[in-house]
């Protein structure tokens, strides 16, 4: 018997001013979209800006539904539409910022865990890291170096062999 422990590398930013100009424009069209977000159930809307390698832009925000669970987050919205418009797309970076309608939201927002299975899917299959950036509405901004800081042990198409 041997207990292990696995370390993830984050940066954290104090605010916007510290990131590099592209990731301030990146950060700021996931804002822009969030603030399109359709949730007028949980009044939390959430915007993604999904990077890819050829320097496209795809953005997404969260879209609710009144049977609840047919909502879908803001990342997958972003991810699977630069996936559907540019199959085997790489992705570098993604960018996330969340903003209540009821509270102020001051601390950075993570992806859930079915945005992290869904990241996980193409960082895997593209065999190289995307940075993950993300923020609440004011405040610290997270940025992660690879989907395996946010998800350790994850499932991957390999245990399906
Ligand atoms: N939401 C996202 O869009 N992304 C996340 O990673 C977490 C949650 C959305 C889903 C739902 O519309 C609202 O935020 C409240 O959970």
């Amino acid at each position: 018997m041997k207990e292990h422990h696995i370390s993830t590398k984050f940066t954290i930013f104090d605010n916007q001013s510290e990131l590099s100009p592209e990731e301030n424009d990146l950060l700021n069209q996931a804002i822009q979209a969030r603030d399109k977000a359709y949730a007028p159930y949980s009044s939390f809307s959430v915007g993604a800006a999904v990077l890819l390698d050829t320097n496209q832009v795809f953005l997404g925000n969260n879209q609710e539904n009144a049977a609840y669970p047919s909502g879908v987050c803001a990342e997958r919205v972003a991810i699977w539409s630069a996936m559907a418009t540019i199959p085997n797309g790489k992705i570098k970076q993604i960018f996330i910022s969340a903003r209540s309608g009821k509270t102020s939201v001051n601390r950075p927002i993570a992806p859930c865990g079915a945005c992290r299975q869904a990241i996980a899917e193409y960082e895997t299959r593209q065999d190289e890291n995307i940075e993950i950036f993300f923020t609440g509405e004011i405040g610290k901004i997270v940025k992660a170096y690879s989907i395996k800081d946010l998800l350790p042990w994850m499932f991957d198409n390999s245990m399906l062999s």
